[in-house]
């Protein structure tokens, strides 16, 4: 098992495939961005292979493929078969725009992935493509209906509501969630890199009584995955919400996970810039055991919480960098 200084068991890899995206949400990645990493620095399927294998023998059960757009990643559901098979990944999940979809869920499926988390921010054409800077709202409904039919579970929906943008479409989400049987999960924006954006994330803290009383729901304790969301459903547990709120209530006391980039860097923490390349040890020929040590040592560097609040900004890496 590994654990960190601070008491906390690592048992959850995010594991970003690409840094590329076909949207530039606003909170996410800078309009006209072009410093992507080149292809040669990309992990290989067989490193990042080699990678989740070790982590697994370390005992991390928990793996979630995330991007940029992971779906665009040539051959990604080949990574998803090889992944499910290695013996230790009990949980195999994918987080994506949902643009890609409709022509690649039944494939993910049937290469043994588990879960999906899918980002859509709106359901009015206009707000979607405003936030994402394409008309891209039919492509992500469409993907989600391919999903559903390829028989994906408890699809959860990650919606970054903004102040003066979205703010006002968290109940029509509701209803079409609770009506899809989606969970909705609504994430407080955090400041990360300058993205050059200017609406706000809302307090979601501030929120959550009015939404809990208008829709009787009540605090789950429902296991829905492994990450710092935190739960409400309705009576007859037909509707789940959740919230993810790294400002108003940070959750870094319980962080259980480590991220990969596509680089082939481990990020210690989604806010800070304790890190280890492992691209140079791979490439250099390390073995298994060499490779176990390097990952225990850059646990030992996991710090004990972010610092979004800091001014000025200590972390410049856009999310779509470091992956969700
Ligand atoms: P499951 O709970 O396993 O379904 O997944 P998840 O919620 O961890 O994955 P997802 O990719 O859907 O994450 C949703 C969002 O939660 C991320 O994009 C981040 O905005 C936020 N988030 C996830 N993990 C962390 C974390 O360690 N720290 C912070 N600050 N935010 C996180
Ligand atoms: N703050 C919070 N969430 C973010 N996401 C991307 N950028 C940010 C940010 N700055 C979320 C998206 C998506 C996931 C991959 O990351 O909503 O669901
Ligand atoms: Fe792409 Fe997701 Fe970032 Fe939007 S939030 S730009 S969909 S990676």
């Amino acid at each position: 098992m590994l654990s960190d200084r601070f008491g906390r068991t690592i048992d959850y890899l995010r594991v970003s495939v690409t840094d590329r995206c076909d949207l530039r949400c606003s909170y996410c990645i800078p309009k006209g961005f072009k410093g992507f990493e080149e292809p040669a620095n990309w992990l290989r399927f067989d490193e990042i292979q080699r990678v989740v294998a070790a982590f697994a023998r370390l005992g991390t059960r928990r793996f979630r493929l995330t991007g940029g757009e992971p779906l665009l990643r040539r051959d990604l559901p080949q990574l998803v078969g090889a992944l499910a098979a290695l013996p230790g990944v009990e949980d195999l999940s994918l987080t994506s725009n949902g643009t890609q979809l409709a022509a690649q869920a039944v494939a993910l499926r049937s290469a043994g992935l588990h879960r999906l988390n899918i980002s859509l921010d709106s359901l009015r054409r206009d707000c979607v493509a405003s936030i994402s800077g394409s008309d891209s709202l039919d492509k992500v409904l469409s993907g989600l209906a391919a999903a559903k039919a390829a028989g994906f579970a408890n699809i959860k929906i990650n919606m970054v509501p903004l102040a003066g943008v979205n703010d006002g479409d968290i109940e029509s989400m509701l209803a079409y969630c609770m009506q899809q049987g989606f969970v909705l999960r609504l994430i407080e924006a955090m400041p990360m890199g300058s993205t050059g954006q200017q609406a706000q994330g809302l307090d979601l803290s501030q929120l959550l009584d009015k939404l809990t009383r208008q829709h009787g729901l009540i605090a789950s304790s429902r296991s829905l995955g492994g990450g710092p969301a935190r739960y409400w459903q309705n009576a007859d547990a037909s509707f789940t919400l959740g919230l993810i709120t790294p400002l108003s209530q940070h959750f870094c006391a319980t962080c259980n996970r480590v991220r990969l980039s596509v680089d082939g860097t481990l990020y210690m923490c989604l806010g800070q810039e304790e890190q280890l390349e492992l691209r140079p040890l791979l490439r250099a020929g390390c073995s298994d055991a060499e490779l176990e040590a390097a990952i225990r040592s850059a646990i030992e560097l996991k710090p004990e919480k972010h610092e979004f609040i800091q001014q000025p900004q200590q972390v410049v890496r856009f999310m779509s960098m470091t992956g969700g």
